[in-house]
């Protein structure tokens, strides 16, 4: 029995694993506090802010009195533009009572896996992955099944690969596209694969397709453009990414309406209900549409290339180029070999006292199939890519 001070610990949340991208923006933002020029790779933000009219709606709303509690599944103006907007952007039929808005996207995850998982069931999850998926399942009692992702079958999840990994005790299958650390998407034709078997096998696939709008080649495809959608899936997305809201908090669920009301009773325990004049101005945003974005995505495309381009020249690294999301996953294992480092955890914390450069270990995510290599975020502008790049070839050349 562990305990914190004189508190005795409850066994589920010793299970928590928490995201090591907030322990490194700390370490970061400590090194910048005693005067380092520290340059950041490391926590997955968007480097933008929301647009100005955005922030505008936000004070119009506040104004207009949008400052008491909501619906614990969010306020309808949210729940309505997001089913217009998902309908006409991916071409399906999305119902505003098959929407629950959530304090962020980890609480959506959060909920899905409290409300659908018992006790021994498995969760099949990406690794590597974003941490929260295995921690989440950890903390319910159930086991996480690791779906490797590696050089051997390009970092993608493919249905071949899931339907070996599927058991009789398999309850829910995670997945994230764009992913999150190694940037690729899932094709068409798996995505369509595994919703099928998921339906048929009565198991939920839990789809984390935040990153959707960070795409640069190619289309996304959607869980939600499966025909069998609602007897199966637990979609998750937010306005994190795509509107630099990160500290908005919020995000939302597309599901069966039936779960939702499940889910509206966890959410009233838990929170209540998310930010209300936060919500109306990310309905106004959504009814906006997303002319805005198109230049932003131009510069990460062109962020992505200058960062690939750069990780490429260092000898030793193999590095490949992503297709969506804004982060890189570069393999240094030769790297760590040559300069007898003792792991990737070791490169990563040598960079950051010693040249203030900050990536994140590779196994932060959240185990072995990270090991040997750093996740770098390209959200950051093109002159700390060149500038951070270079200071790694520095270290390597004088270690
Ligand atoms: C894959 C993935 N899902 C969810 C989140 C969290 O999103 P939110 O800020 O909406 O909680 C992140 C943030 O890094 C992420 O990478």
């Amino acid at each position: 029995m562990k305990a914190a001070g004189a508190f005795k610990l409850n066994e589920s949340v010793l299970r928590l694993g928490a995201e090591e991208a907030f322990v490194y923006l700390a370490r970061g933002l400590e090194l910048k506090r005693k005067g380092v020029d520290v340059i950041s790779f490391g926590i997955g933000q968007p480097d933008f802010q929301p647009p100005d009219f955005v922030i505008e709606e936000a004070y119009r709303a506040m104004k207009e009195g949008y400052n008491g509690y909501g619906p614990s599944l969010g306020m309808p103006e949210l729940r309505e533009a997001i089913a217009e907007f998902l309908s006409s952007e991916r071409g399906v039929d999305v119902k505003p009572s098959e929407v629950a808005i959530t304090v962020g996207a980890k609480a959506a995850v959060f909920m899905g896996m409290l409300s659908l998982l018992e006790p021994g069931d498995e969760v099949i999850v990406p690794d590597p992955g974003y941490p929260l998926y295995e921690s989440v399942a950890r903390f319910v009692g159930a086991r996480p099944v690791y779906l490797r992702l590696h050089g051997g079958n390009g970092y993608k999840v493919r249905y071949e690969d899931v339907e070996k990994l599927v058991s009789e005790r398999t309850r829910m299958i995670v997945l994230n596209y764009p992913e999150n650390p190694v940037g690729t998407t899932i094709d068409r034709r798996d995505v369509e694969a595994i919703v099928e078997l998921a339906c048929r096998r009565g198991i939920v696939v839990l789809s984390d397709e935040i990153y959707d709008h960070f795409v640069y080649e190619g289309s996304h495809f959607s869980t939600l453009q499966v025909s069998e959608w609602r007897n199966c899936v637990y979609y998750v997305n937010g306005f994190s990414k795509t509107f630099g809201m990160t500290g908005w908090r919020l995000g939302y669920v597309v599901t069966n309406s039936a779960l939702l009301e499940r889910l509206s009773v966890v959410a009233n325990n838990m929170y209540s209900c998310p930010p209300t004049f936060a919500q109306i101005a990310a309905a106004r945003a959504l009814r906006h549409g997303l002319g805005w974005f198109k230049s932003i995505l131009e510069g990460y495309r062109r962020r992505r290339d200058l960062m690939y381009e750069k990780l490429s020249g260092i000898p030793g690294v193999k590095v490949r180029r992503p297709e969506g999301a804004f982060y890189m996953f570069p393999d240094f294992s030769e790297v760590i070999r040559e300069k007898g480092l003792r792991s990737e955890r070791e490169l990563a914390d040598r960079l950051l006292h010693e040249k203030g450069v900050v990536v994140l270990p590779g196994t932060a995510f959240p185990r072995d199939g990270g090991v040997g290599h750093l996740r770098f975020s390209f959200a950051v502008d093109e002159s700390s890519i060149e500038r951070g790049i270079a200071r790694i070839l520095e270290w390597l050349e004088a270690a």
